[in-house]
């Protein structure tokens, strides 16, 4: 069983999540073809070993800041060579007992990925969880991606967030890592599928593999790159139109002074954050955004959309709302007539005659079906 010998709160504040070993084996079916005698794999952050299978190479290190981990996977394989340590601290090939003169160093594995502002205040010390200067970050995935930067690993085949990814702001704060990597591949599972986590809004996970590189990648090599899932299809961000192209998903200093007639809409920050909360309120509050009436209709969409998006896989979870405003103008109808239906008082704010809801419902299964495509739930 996983992480079986820590109680809920070591589990919270570690990030000790193991891993199904379905997915080991995804993660190991690419790195294989780079293996040779030659080659050291290390795991900073490696549980009970699972990660460091044998494949013909020169080294196979595994180190984790949890002693009880580090005594069982010892007892597990005696082909290895198991240490506990901060993998975050004092970050050096030295320090892990890399050999310098090795051909090739891949990083493998699945590190935490917390927020360290929200670890649970118990047992574990303050001083255990000191991270070096030039790697520090709120989010420990963050940190550990960029120690194997500090490390000048040949590749990586960890599993992070997607988020970390394809949200802007985040891949800003990897600037240093991604100055120095480059994605070659990478497969999307889901969060869900681990034994312990939240069932009911899963967040996209990616086992990603990167190539040293020192021309790096930028955003927009994300935004086109082909991710894989587990089936056959490939998805793409720049594949979808989004509906940052058309409204505000943030309150801006623009809204003030805030007009008497003004109508309210919630925050969206990605489509699992539009999935827990509200869209139309009638109240104004620091999380609400003054709606522009002249682009209320695309208010209305994304009201609609919240409704229909079971039809979506969980790949889509941090992605903003996708649209194709040249079908959504062709049915614009049905969606102002769904959200009237579900906000009665918005009525009077729209020039339209609400059509019944057997034809609302057919054609937006069409909409949904054009827009998702190949991409259903
Ligand atoms: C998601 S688990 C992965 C375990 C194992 N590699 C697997 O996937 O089955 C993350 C691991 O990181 C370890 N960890 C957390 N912070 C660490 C740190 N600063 N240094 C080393 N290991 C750390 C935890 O103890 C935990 O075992």
């Amino acid at each position: 069983m996983s992480q079986e010998h820590l109680d809920y709160e070591d589990r919270v504040n570690l990030g000790s999540y193991y891993t199904p070993p379905k997915f080991v084996q995804l993660a190991w079916e690419l790195i294989k073809p780079y293996i040779d005698a030659q080659t050291t794999i290390i795991d900073t952050a490696c549980g009970y070993g699972d990660f460091l299978k044998n494949y013909g190479q020169a080294h196979t290190i595994g180190y984790d800041i949890d002693e009880d981990a580090i005594k069982i996977a010892k007892k597990n394989t005696d082909k290895v060579q198991f240490f506990r340590t901060n993998s975050l601290h004092n970050v050096s090939r030295e320090k892990f007992g890399i050999p310098q003169q090795s051909t090739r160093l891949i990083v493998v594995g699945n590190p935490p990925y917390n927020d360290r502002t929200s670890l649970i205040r118990n047992k574990i010390k303050q001083v255990d969880f000191e991270i070096d200067g030039d790697i520090t970050s709120r989010d420990l995935g963050i940190s550990f991606l960029r120690s194997y930067n500090k490390l000048e690993a040949d590749h990586i085949c960890v599993l992070h967030p997607l988020s970390y990814l394809i949200k802007q702001t985040n891949f800003k704060h990897l600037k240093e890592f991604t100055a120095n990597y480059k994605l070659i591949d990478g497969v999307l599972i889901s969060s869900g599928e681990f034994p312990e986590s939240a069932k009911h809004t899963p967040f996209p996970i990616i086992i990603a593999f990167y190539q040293r590189d020192t021309n790096g990648m930028d955003y927009d090599y994300i935004r086109s790159f082909q991710f894989r899932t587990e089936g056959e299809t490939r998805f793409c961000l720049s594949d979808f139109e989004y509906i940052t192209s058309y409204i505000r998903k943030y309150p801006s200093k623009q809204d003030n002074p805030i007009p008497d007639d003004s109508l309210f809409f919630w925050t969206m920050r990605d489509i699992n954050a539009l999935k827990r909360n509200r869209t139309f309120v009638q109240n104004y509050s620091s999380n609400t955004i003054v709606i522009d009436k002249t682009k209320l209709d695309y208010y209305a969409y994304v009201d609609v959309f919240k409704r229909n998006i079971h039809r979506l896989p969980f790949y889509f979870g941090n992605c903003d709302v996708p649209i194709d405003d040249d079908l959504f103008k062709q049915s614009k109808h049905c969606f102002i007539s769904d959200t009237i239906r579900h906000h009665p008082y918005l009525e009077k704010h729209f020039q339209i005659e609400p059509i019944d809801k057997k034809q609302v419902e057919s054609e937006l299964e069409i909409y949904f079906g054009l827009l998702l495509d190949r991409h259903q739930a």
